[in-house]
């Protein structure tokens, strides 16, 4: 009886236990339906404690100069493995470039290679090759900038790789893609006025200009990490690696998408929110610059502030956006403007702006440009005071989100860098000193590589690692 009673209870809690297994699979199958039912539960970690973004991802950064380390240093700061690897005895050639600090790697280097590992390998040598190779095994992304054609030349080829590691991901940044230009090589300013930016830039009548914003090498290293992230989240479904292109000319372009615009509404007549349409000169061919015309639909322009005729920054960017033409009109004391049918449309002011910030201007000149800053914010007057480096660098609110950071060197001390500009909110970036050049060689090869002391021993004797000696140098 017993025994026939224990097997009548089994039998219930088998069926209660299909019972649960058949809800849990619906409300998988709810979860799926809702688009994210695949991902792992919530983490029930603090914000900021769960890892970082990028945590796991190993990048062997074959980088130098600035677009390329631009990239790898975000993809750091996301919190990848970032394992540079630099010529024995150079480095990368910032390293030696403006120096400020004799015997200490220049700012031009520390400052864009944040949070990395540096190991020295010669490319070229066989037990360098080696070396790498074993890198490629372990490594999910390569990411390089050199001059076209040269990881072929070291041996690493797409197809090497690929033998060694399908998985790997193959980033470059090159200056222009497939096609007339393809084995120039390239540096920012080549990129600006390749990619629609110099012709784009500066005023009517002088010359092109480029600019301090470093579209071409930063703006396409920004370029580069997002190809890289998403052929990461890609290769999570396909399981393989992919090659990712970012050419600066390209990258460039992207960012002056708007000119490419205004190209293509030269057609359609002149571009009445240019400055150059209200002074009646004719438009030719090409998108002209714009001096510093707002790109979109409100006019803008910049104004003299209090103080100009000695601080070559003491000027402000003034939108006169439609919706608050009125708080205007208020503010510089021209109340008639407002309803004056030469003034009171946005249509009406085209032909006149000139005239319209030469007034405005006469208000500003009477202010400091954060008291204009004050004045026009308090009824949403779109504005921007001229910033000099000096000032960004002592903002205390740029202090305190850690974009501007202070970091402490081994060799050169304290200096200021910019830290990351993206903010994650469970992946909080710590800006870690730059490392010096080969400093974490040994624990790659022990630690990451794994390899034993003798082939360890092997490989150092060989002179892979080290600069050659003087004599040989000589010869
Ligand atoms: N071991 C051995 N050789 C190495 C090495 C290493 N660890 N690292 C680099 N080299 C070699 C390269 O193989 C190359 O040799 P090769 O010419 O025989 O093939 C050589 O060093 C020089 O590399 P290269 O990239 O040509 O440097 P460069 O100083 O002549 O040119 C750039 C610099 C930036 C113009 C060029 O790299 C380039 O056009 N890059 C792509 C665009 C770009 O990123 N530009 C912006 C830079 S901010």
């Amino acid at each position: 009886m017993a025994t026939r009673k224990k097997s009548k209870g089994k039998g219930r809690a088998k069926a209660a236990s299909r019972k649960v297994v058949k809800l849990k699979s619906k409300a998988v199958a709810a979860k799926k339906a809702n688009g994210n039912g695949h991902l792992p539960r919530p983490s029930s970690k603090g914000w900021g404690q769960a890892g970082k973004a990028l945590t796991g991802v190993r990048i062997l950064d074959f980088t130098h100069v600035q677009s390329g380390p631009t990239c790898t240093q975000l993809l750091a700061w996301l919190g990848a493995d970032v394992i540079k690897v630099e010529r024995p005895g150079v480095g990368d050639i910032t390293r030696g470039q403006l120096v400020d600090v004799k015997g200490a790697d220049s700012l031009y280097f520390t400052m864009l290679n944040h949070n990395k590992r540096s190991i020295t390998i010669d490319s070229k040598h066989p037990q360098g090759r080696r070396v790498l190779d074993e890198l490629i095994k372990i490594c999910d992304v390569l990411v390089e900038n050199f001059a076209p054609g040269a990881l072929d030349r070291m041996g690493l080829t797409w197809e090497h790789i690929h033998k060694l590691n399908p998985r790997m991901i193959v980033a470059s940044v090159k200056g222009f893609g497939p096609g007339p230009y393809e084995d120039c090589k390239v540096y920012e300013n080549v990129a600006q006025c390749a990619g629609g930016s110099a012709s784009t830039t500066g005023f009517r009548e002088g010359p092109p200009l480029v600019t301090g914003a470093q579209i071409g090498d930063s703006g396409t290293g920004l370029h580069l990490a997002l190809g890289i992230v998403s052929a990461l989240f890609q290769r999570n479904r396909t399981g393989r690696g992919q090659k990712v292109l970012a050419a600066m000319q390209d990258g460039v372009l992207n960012l002056c998408r708007v000119k490419l615009r205004d190209q293509q509404r030269l057609k359609a007549g002149p571009l009445t929110e240019y400055s150059q349409y209200g002074e009646s000169v004719p438009f030719g061919a090409s998108v002209p610059r714009a001096g510093n015309d707002s790109g979109g639909g409100q006019p803008g322009w910049i104004l003299k502030c209090k103080g100009w005729e000695s601080d070559p920054d003491a000027y402000i960017y003034f939108i006169t956006q439609a919706p608050v033409w009125g708080e205007i009109c208020d503010l510089i004391g021209e109340p008639t403007w407002k309803t004056d049918a030469e003034y009171a449309t946005p249509r009406a002011r085209l032909p006149k702006l000139k005239k319209i910030f030469e007034r405005i201007e006469q208000w500003t000149m009477t202010k400091s440009k954060f008291e204009v800053m004050e004045l026009c914010n308090k009824v949403d007057i779109p504005v921007g005071p001229i910033l000099s480096m000096k000032e960004i660098a002592e903002e205390p609110s740029l202090r305190k989100t850690g974009t501007v950071v202070e970091v402490d060197h081994p060799t050169r001390g304290k200096y200021l860098t910019v830290g990351n500009p993206i903010k994650l909110s469970d992946s909080i970036s710590e800006v870690k000193r730059s490392p010096l050049l080969g400093e974490h060689t040994d624990e790659i090869l022990k630690d990451v590589l794994k390899l034993p002391a003798k082939d360890i021993a092997e490989i150092k004797n060989s002179g892979a690692l080290s600069a050659p000696k003087k004599e040989e140098k000589a010869a």
